[in-house]
């Protein structure tokens, strides 16, 4: 089948190349022309395990195309989706202007049958609200249908997750775009949910939240785990085991962050807001995460007391191991909290460098491994569960820095061994 997606960041690309490797012939698209330049050429715009390798075996084999053209899109796919940002606003709603934008050009140009699809994580409402604007920009009475089709994919293990999803969510009203939408998923062998296009929206925002809830709830866990001496590894493991709940996002620590789960959280309260719901619940995920952060930066001044001028090496930049992505991550808010202190940051990360760059410019020493940054320093902090830091050589590390602390958000360490090796350790959740 031909397809189409507009909108090449995170979802848009992973989308792309995961359909051309199960055969399908797919148009990218996006309106940065850097960055369909550089698809061109088969270079990957993010890091993401395995995407360099799908993207060329795809070119090579002829069945992905890159363009910044929409109606270029909307002459090649039988199937368009609409994987354009929807970015928080100031209030916390969803802009949903790219899709709004989107919508009208796709309707400019359609000429035949076409099944469009939502994939952005948008609003409950948002399909109804795309099928009323193309009608209304669409000149002839060309049939069109409109889908939610939303994205479960992580970061880090996007191209596995897309090509082998838990569940794939269908939101659709006619049997003729059904027929489509099943011939695409044809190979794709997982439960595969039909349902009404709001039912399928709510989906993608209920299980961000939900997931971001169970983050929050560990995390406050934690928190009287702290008061009271226990040990929140060995609570979670205990709890895990419970088949209702399951044993996965329930590793405390500095809390989520990420393109998703902030924003998805936000907009869920707001979008509930504007239908007359208080969701209280969801409010509370949000503030508790927060917090987490502030915690963090408590740990670090209870144990150096005054933070102006100390070194402080951060370990860790990008939201989450194995991608480059540092937006709301957790080290955005922790180094400027500790700048704003007057500390001396030395930051290092395996991939988000050069994201960081653009941020901090020359107010943070960007180094080239972990031990330069922890040379000299006060105290380590580590903000990114990479193998690498869970690797380090603590000995090496125990003879660079000038203070033996180290304040780790991502409980990455047995805190017995750590000490063992002479240093002070300050996790979430444990003595
Ligand atoms: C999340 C969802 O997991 C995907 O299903 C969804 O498709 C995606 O959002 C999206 O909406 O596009 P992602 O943000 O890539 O994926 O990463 P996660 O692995 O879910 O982690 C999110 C944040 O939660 C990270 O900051 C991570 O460090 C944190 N986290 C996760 C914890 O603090 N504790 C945990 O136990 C698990």
């Amino acid at each position: 089948m031909q397809l189409s997606i507009i909108g090449s960041g995170h979802v848009g690309l992973i989308t792309g190349v995961a359909f051309a490797y199960k055969g399908h012939k797919v148009l990218c698209v996006d309106n940065d022309i850097n960055k369909i330049e550089k698809l061109k050429k088969c270079i990957a715009p993010i890091y993401e395990p395995l995407l360099q390798d799908y993207l060329e075996r795809n070119a090579r084999e002829g069945r992905i195309f890159f363009s910044t053209s929409i109606k270029e899109a909307v002459d090649f796919g039988t199937v368009i989706f609409i994987t354009v940002g929807t970015p928080p606003t100031a209030s916390g709603a969803a802009d949903l202007s790219y899709i709004e934008a989107v919508a009208r050009e796709i309707a400019l140009y359609l000429k035949e049958y076409r099944v469009i699809v939502e994939k952005s994580t948008v609003p409950v409402e948002t399909g109804e609200k795309i099928e009323k604007t193309l009608r209304r920009y669409v000149n002839t009475s060309v049939p069109f249908d409109v889908v939610s089709n939303p994205e479960f994919l992580r970061e880090g293990s996007a191209i596995e997750d897309a090509l082998n999803p838990d569940r794939i969510v269908i939101g659709v009203k006619t049997k003729r775009a059904r027929q489509i939408m099943e011939e695409l998923y044809r190979d794709f062998h997982c439960p595969k949910i039909f349902t009404n296009v709001k039912s399928a929206e709510i989906i993608k925002h209920a299980s961000n939240s939900f997931l971001a809830m169970k983050i929050s709830y560990i995390n406050a866990v934690a928190n009287i785990c702290e008061l009271v001496g226990a040990d929140i590894t060995e609570v979670a493991q205990g709890m895990g085991l419970d088949k209702r709940i399951g044993s996965e996002f329930l590793n405390a620590g500095i809390g989520y962050g990420g393109s998703c789960f902030p924003k998805d959280v936000e907009a869920f309260i707001k979008i509930s807001e504007s239908l007359g719901y208080d969701f209280k619940l969801l409010k509370a995920v949000s503030e508790v995460n927060l917090l987490q952060r502030d915690k963090f930066i408590r740990k670090i001044e209870e144990e150096l007391w005054i933070l102006k001028g100390k070194k402080i090496a951060v370990l860790g930049l990008s939201f989450k191991p194995k991608t480059d992505d540092i937006r709301e991550a957790p080290s955005i808010y922790v180094i400027n909290k500790l700048l704003e202190a007057g500390s001396i940051v030395k930051a290092y990360d395996p991939k988000a460098m050069e994201n960081a760059k653009e941020i901090f410019k020359e107010r943070v020493q960007f180094c080239n491994d972990l031990y330069e940054a922890c040379k000299d320093s006060d105290l380590i902090a580590i903000l990114t569960e990479w193998d690498e830091f869970k690797e380090m050589d603590l000995d090496k590390v125990k003879s660079l820095v000038k203070t033996p602390i180290i304040v780790d958000g991502r409980n990455i360490f047995n805190p017995e061994f750590v000490r063992n090796k002479g240093f002070i350790y300050r996790s979430f959740g444990r003595i």
